[in-house]
């Protein structure tokens, strides 16, 4: 079991940040990662050609190791989660009348791009209703909904492992044999959860998993990891870059316009992915991660997951049931829906770093979390 890594990250004192969903704050190595690209850029004659393409299969490889995708040419560097989605909307074979399937209040850059995809192909968005949160077997009952939303007329499928705002989890084994049986596109947004909780890309078998570096993979805004599955490896770009076409490795021969691109996924590469400030920071928090282990950030998220939810439902707090919920993420909901406002209050006067998402207080925590950041949450929470 992982002990508290408070000292590796650079959060000022006295803050109980239990945010993490929210954006992962800086460990000392990621910033310290960030500062040396700058330097590094204000001198560009120490920045190689080579380093245009090394550093960004760095990351590549880094990231395959932490979802198990075997090969790391399959991960494609985005700059946002709306970018990986609109890269697999744009690739979609699909007939009018087919239908989209997402979850209710699902996160918006996983709903915006289905929504007009919709209107332009004449789709049906279904929108799998979450079953009412005092409801005991909720979660059970919402993800068998899911099950029955899929049909053959489904083009794709497209949930988290997670649910944003309260972490209550999906089946996606389950969820995405019967896509494969419909023959529906498979794709996970992973931003909520991967880095936290264990993602297995051979047992998932998603078609496409897309998830924003910086929350759970601990890395700097404006980044993000997408991988593509064999469905895409024919498909269109959404823009034409002159690095992920065959060859661009020889800058002298850049004008010999070529057709073919770059192995397997690199051609939904962003274009300039070789960001010399982010790439280095992003590697710098995935090693991090592969360092402390998913697993074992899992575990230490449980450890101080579970004394909250213990004493807050005996508050008379709705939380989701545990085998139901992500460790590192759970909403919050008091049996009196006003006090919400009030408790968001004296959550902020208390220093305790939390966010507000639907009707629901989210708590978030990470290795940097300790009994201290604990008793602030639950001082700030009894009413
Ligand atoms: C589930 C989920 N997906 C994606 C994002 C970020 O989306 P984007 O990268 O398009 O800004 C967030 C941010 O909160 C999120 O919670």
């Amino acid at each position: 079991m992982l002990i508290c890594q408070k000292s590796h990250f650079a959060l000022p004192p006295g803050v109980h940040y239990l945010n993490c969903a929210y954006m992962a704050p800086l460990a000392h190595a990621v910033r310290s990662a960030g500062i040396a690209g700058i330097d590094r850029r204000a001198a560009p004659h120490l920045i190689r050609p080579r380093d245009f393409f090394e550093e960004s299969d760095v990351v590549r490889s880094l990231f395959s190791r932490i979802v198990n995708a075997p090969d790391p040419n399959r991960i494609a560097i985005v700059p946002s989660v709306s970018y990986g989605l609109a890269t697999v909307a744009r690739n979609v074979r699909a007939t009018a009348g087919d239908n989209i399937v997402v979850l209710e209040e699902q996160f918006p850059s996983n709903v915006y791009a289905w929504r007009r995809l919709c209107a332009e192909q004449g789709l049906t968005l279904r929108t799998v209703a979450s079953p009412p949160h005092q409801h005991s077997g909720r979660a059970v009952e919402w993800n068998a909904r899911v099950l029955t939303a899929i049909d053959r007329r489904t083009a794709v499928v497209a949930l988290p492992q997670v649910h944003w705002t309260d972490g209550t989890l999906f089946d996606l084994e389950r969820v995405g044999q019967r896509a494969r049986e419909c023959r529906a596109l498979f794709v996970v947004d992973g931003t909520q959860s991967v880095g936290a909780l264990p993602f297995d890309t051979r047992r998932i078998q998603p078609d496409a998993l897309i998830c924003a570096g910086y929350k759970w993979l601990l890395g700097p805004y404006s980044t993000g990891l997408a991988y593509y599955g064999r469905a895409f490896d024919d498909g269109t770009p959404l823009e034409e870059g002159w690095i992920t076409r065959r060859d661009s490795e020889n800058f002298a021969d850049l004008v010999r316009y070529r057709d073919d691109y770059q192995g397997a996924a690199i051609r939904y590469d962003v274009g300039e992915r070789s960001n010399f400030t982010l790439l280095p920071m992003l590697a710098a928090a995935l090693e991090l991660v592969l360092q402390w282990t998913v697993p074992a950030i899992q575990d230490y998220c449980r450890s101080v997951s579970t004394e909250v939810t213990q004493t807050l439902r005996e508050r008379g707090y709705w939380i989701e049931e545990d085998e139901w919920r992500a460790p590192h993420l759970f909403g919050l909901r008091p049996a009196d829906a006003g006090s919400t406002a009030t408790l968001s209050d004296r959550l902020a006067a208390r220093d305790v770093a939390v966010s507000l998402r639907g009707d629901a207080i989210r708590v978030s925590p990470h290795l940097y979390n300790d009994s201290g950041d604990v008793e602030a949450l639950l001082d700030a929470l009894a009413l």
